[in-house]
């Protein structure tokens, strides 16, 4: 009998060994940043219901949840505020002695090697829970920005190490890069939420920092979840404005978005593991439908070979802790 041709690609996956050899892509713990809420009311760490194992924190407590996160060593957190007092223009925002801000002195006081990352947007300030200001029935795009430039400056001023826009008003890295630079913090990089869609998956979110729209929806300012040539218009947009770092949100619907932005623009790229995502693993983990531990690091993985250089999730304590697991008992 003739020898038939094909390719024998079995080869290369005979044995652990081999399989480690080839492997294209690794999650590190480096590559993480995990988000904390911390809020001014109240002074127990709250869980919040549609998200197990993620609480908000009250100041008094906080340095609890930090320090673990040092102790697994993950590089970076992300802090959202809900604050007690909310106006039509977030005014608890941008106040130097707002929640964000008074969690940053505190954390970078007992943690000065930790990255911390604030948020910078107005929805969970405001009392109509927009991101920016309102005119009529309109998110009033530039006086929203003047806002989110005070705002930027007082997380700096407080010692936040990044500052990430999640707002989606037009020309917010501009005015943000430029307020920065005026107050004297032009070495603050700014992590723009670049390509962020109006996504149902945002859902648990909005239970853990009450930031949910009193009227209407985000869809004049968020993304249509149809589009990908508007994705690369957004990133180009924020490249020009001066943005250090992108952010596609959410990831796994939009691994196609991640990889198209990260071959064009050749900044590190962030990946936003949102709340809803974390929601249905748990969900169904909780059930015993999934292997939770097995489903988390996969789909972390596919960020990463989809082109993310770091991912923002809610998965990652839990993600470190598999992770250091598997060496210590050598799985592949
Ligand atoms: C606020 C903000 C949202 C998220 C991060 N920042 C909610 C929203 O835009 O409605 C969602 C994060 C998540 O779902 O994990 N602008």
């Amino acid at each position: 009998m003739t020898k038939m041709e094909f390719d024998r690609h079995r080869r290369l996956r005979q044995s652990a060994s081999i399989r480690k050899m080839v492997r294209e892509t690794k999650l590190d713990q480096d590559d993480f940043i995990y988000p904390i809420f911390v809020k001014e009311a109240g002074s127990e760490k709250t869980e919040v219901s549609s998200m197990p194992g993620v609480y908000q924190w009250p100041l008094t407590e906080v340095l609890q949840e930090v320090e673990e996160i040092v102790n697994l060593g993950i590089p970076s957190v992300i802090l959202f505020g809900l604050p007690i007092e909310k106006d039509a223009v977030g005014s608890s925002a941008f106040h130097d002695h707002g929640i964000v801000q008074e969690a940053t002195r505190i954390i970078k006081e007992a943690y000065p090697e930790l990255t911390v990352i604030a948020d910078t947007c107005l929805c969970q300030f405001t009392d109509h829970g927009h991101c920016g200001v309102i005119k009529g029935n309109d998110i009033d795009n530039d006086p929203s920005l003047q806002i989110l430039a005070q705002t930027a400056i007082s997380q700096a001023k407080a010692g936040a190490d990044i500052i990430a826009p999640s707002n989606m008003m037009d020309g917010f890295v501009a005015v943000i890069r430029q307020g920065l630079d005026e107050a004297g913090f032009e070495h603050v990089p700014v992590m723009a939420y670049s390509v962020k869609y109006a996504s149902a998956f945002y859902g648990p979110f909005r239970d853990a920092a009450h930031g949910a729209p009193s009227f209407g929806d985000r869809k004049t300012y968020q993304m249509d979840p149809a589009n990908r040539e508007e994705a690369l218009r957004e990133a180009q947009s924020d490249l020009n404005e001066g943005a250090d770092f992108l952010i596609v949100k959410p990831a796994l619907s939009y691994l196609d978005i991640i990889r198209e932005v990260k071959d064009f623009s050749g900044v590190p790229l962030v990946a936003y593991n949102v709340s809803g995502e974390y929601a249905m693993v748990k969900a169904a983990a909780l059930n015993g439908w999934i292997n939770e531990r097995e489903v988390v690091l996969e789909k972390l993985l596919s960020m990463k070979r989809a082109g993310a250089d770091l991912i923002l999730t809610y998965h990652a304590k839990d993600a470190v802790k598999w992770m250091k697991q598997s060496i210590e008992k050598g799985d592949q």
